[in-house]
């Protein structure tokens, strides 16, 4: 979703914000922009569709020459994506430029009450309302001016904001949409997200809600909502540029791919010692709760899915999961002894958000499962145990969802245990087998050949299922959301036993349907929903783990996976799904790091 950047050093400002711009463009946007500071007041440029149009612009565009300035990549709630409503925005008299991200629910009443006073309006967003506002309480103090014009704000904003009075600063506020100060030695920086800066500094301050900041080139301040300046802690990131570059890859989906065996060691390894699950920081008494909820969106939803399976299994606990849309409005029961699960990669989903503020204000203990630290969804949650996956920029989530299957495996263990349900040979045997789980994702990949074949002859039907029964089916969502976000082509998954009710009137001659057949004690089950689809004239992909040779007897296409303990499975069997979507995606000719219509974090309803 939306991407901010501001600027103030010593260097030309311009290509400093387009190289930012560049390094957002994952989180999905349709047009972007920047503003500067310059000798003759602020200029800004805009442009629809991709960064290089914007940096095409500037190259042609004469005195963008300023040391200072901000820069935004646009995902359109608030009008249609075109020049106009791009940001950045501009205050009337010129002397305000204005980048946000976030929604202003207020909008429409603080925009009729300023063109009451004859302000007039440019744009169909709800930004403008800010910048105009902030003109209006302007008296020469940006940052009084500021913090009056959030306080008349509803909803979510970060806004980093450039004053044509005030060469050489930048200034920023926050409230629930993540930005954070990047500092650097004679420069500094805002950004939405660290791959902004990377290139230039790995020193951040994550700002928090209601406050805001100024930077200098030689100085951050920053204030609480009351306008006292706090102190706040330097964070220093870990990871390296490397991490945000394709390495050598065509695409950054398939090297994130390719990097789920190191992504599910780094996520293993620090929390077994000695044979036992250890969740340092995890100080929950599980016998406190009687039920748990697991709540997310999209993938982050798929992985809990498996989570609920794998957690009702060993601890003997109600468990359910629900889209975090749905959960938010639902009323659902809950109290303190409700033990919610959120699930989020980028830590900054808003359904995602709204549910778990619904579960805090009903009492319930929220454990959060994230890969960003610092997020919005880490601050928010009682507890919170990091999926050490790295930074994933590809939209479509491969090792995001692959270590939060995993760390809910070893959340699945440590509580079980914990219950006393869990113990002995069966205890140490899944410990095995999660500490076995790097080589086998890597496995996976080396046996996964085959879907680049199965794409090049299939790339171009209308539409294909999923099935599976169990745990193959809460994949099977997973494979088929996959498949449709990134390659366009129409996928259903479907709980193999449920066809007969309804969807195998889809099925007709040529129909590609993959069943996922690793749940072992369900196999004969699946095995006859495959007779039942092949009878209706449709071709079976099969995947199933290495030791079933039966089902070469069943398929027409068979791309095996390691074998692994049975409820370990989902973690290897994503794999040649994931790798088959890229396949196809990549026959398609499709914009496969960046899909349509799609945002890496959806900040918004
Ligand atoms: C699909 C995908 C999305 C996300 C969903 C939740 O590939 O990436 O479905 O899983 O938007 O995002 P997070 O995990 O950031 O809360």
């Amino acid at each position: 979703m939306c991407g901010i950047i501001g600027y103030t050093g010593c260097d030309k400002a311009v290509p400093i914000l387009l190289e930012g711009l560049k390094n957002l463009e994952y989180r999905g946007y349709d047009s972007a922009g920047v503003a500067v500071q310059t000798a003759d007041g602020i200029r800004m440029i805009k442009a629809t569709g991709k960064v290089e149009n914007l940096a095409a612009k500037a190259e042609s565009t004469l005195g963008l020459y300023g040391v200072c300035g901000i820069g935004h990549t646009r995902w359109a709630t608030h009008g249609s994506p075109s020049d106009v409503n791009a940001h950045p925005h501009m205050s009337a008299d010129g002397r305000f430029a204005i980048v946000h991200n976030g929604i202003i629910e207020n909008y429409l009443e603080l925009k009729k009450d300023l063109e009451k006073k004859g302000v007039e309006f440019k744009s169909e967003t709800d930004t403008e309302v800010i910048v105009q506002l902030l003109a209006y309480y302007y008296d020469g103090d940006v940052r009084k001016s500021l913090m009056r014009t959030v306080a008349r704000l509803t909803g979510s904003y970060a806004v980093a904001v450039i004053c044509a009075d005030c060469p050489g600063v930048v200034y920023a506020a926050r409230m629930s949409s993540p930005l954070i100060v990047g500092v650097g030695a004679g420069e500094n920086y805002f950004a939405s997200d660290i791959t902004a800066l990377i290139r230039h500094t790995k020193d951040v301050i994550d700002l928090d809600d209601g406050e805001t900041a100024e930077i200098s080139m030689d100085g951050v301040r920053i204030f609480n909502r009351y306008g006292r300046p706090v102190e706040k802690k330097l964070r220093h990131i870990l990871w390296d540029i490397a991490a945000a570059e394709k390495g050598g890859y065509p695409h950054f989906m398939l090297k994130e791919i390719m990097e789920q065996p190191q992504a599910i060691k780094a996520t293993i390894e620090p929390r077994i010692k000695n044979g036992r699950v250890e969740l340092d920081d995890l100080d929950i008494d599980m016998s406190a709760f009687d039920r748990v909820l697991i709540t997310a969106c999209g993938s982050a939803y798929h992985a809990g899915c498996v989570g609920r399976l794998v957690i009702e299994t060993l601890c003997r606990i109600p468990v359910e999961a629900e889209v975090a849309s749905e959960f938010r409005y639902r009323n659902a029961v809950m109290s303190e002894k409700t033990l919610v699960i959120a699930i989020s990669q980028s830590g900054e989903t808003a359904d995602t958000i709204a549910a778990m503020r619904e579960a805090k204000k009903n009492g319930a203990t929220v454990l959060a499962i994230v890969n960003v630290v610092g997020s919005t969804i880490a601050k928010l949650a009682d507890h919170v145990i990091y999926t050490w996956a790295g930074p994933e920029i590809a939209v479509a989530t491969t090792k995001g969802y692959v270590t939060q299957l995993v760390v809910l495996d070893l959340f699945a263990v440590w509580a079980a245990e914990r219950l006393g349900r869990l113990g002995g040979e069966e205890y140490d045997g899944l410990i095995r087998s999660i500490k076995a789980l790097p080589s086998k994702a890597q496995r996976a990949l080396d046996l996964s050949g085959g879907a680049k074949e199965l794409a090049k002859i299939y790339h171009d039907r209308s539409s294909m299922f999923f099935i599976g029964r169990n745990l193959d089916y809460a994949v099977a969502m997973e494979g088929s959301l996959k498949l449709k976000e990134i390659s366009y082509l129409h996928s259903e998954a479907y709980a193999a036993g449920e066809l007969k009710h309804g969807t195998i009137a889809l099925i007709e001659p040529g129909r590609l349907v993959a069943a996922l057949c690793c749940c072992d004690r369900l196999y004969e089950k699946t095995a006859s929903n495959i007779q039942q689809v092949k009878a209706r004239g449709a071709k079976v992909l099969a995947l199933a783990p290495e030791s079933n040779r039966a089902i070469y007897g069943e398929a027409d296409y068979v791309i095996q996976v390691p074998d692994v303990h049975p409820l370990l499975f989902p973690a290897v069997e994503i794999i040649p799904m994931q790798l088959f979507a890229y396949c196809v995606a990549l026959e398609n000719g499709c914009d496969i790091d960046k899909p349509k219509n799609l945002a890496k974090s959806v900040t918004v309803e």
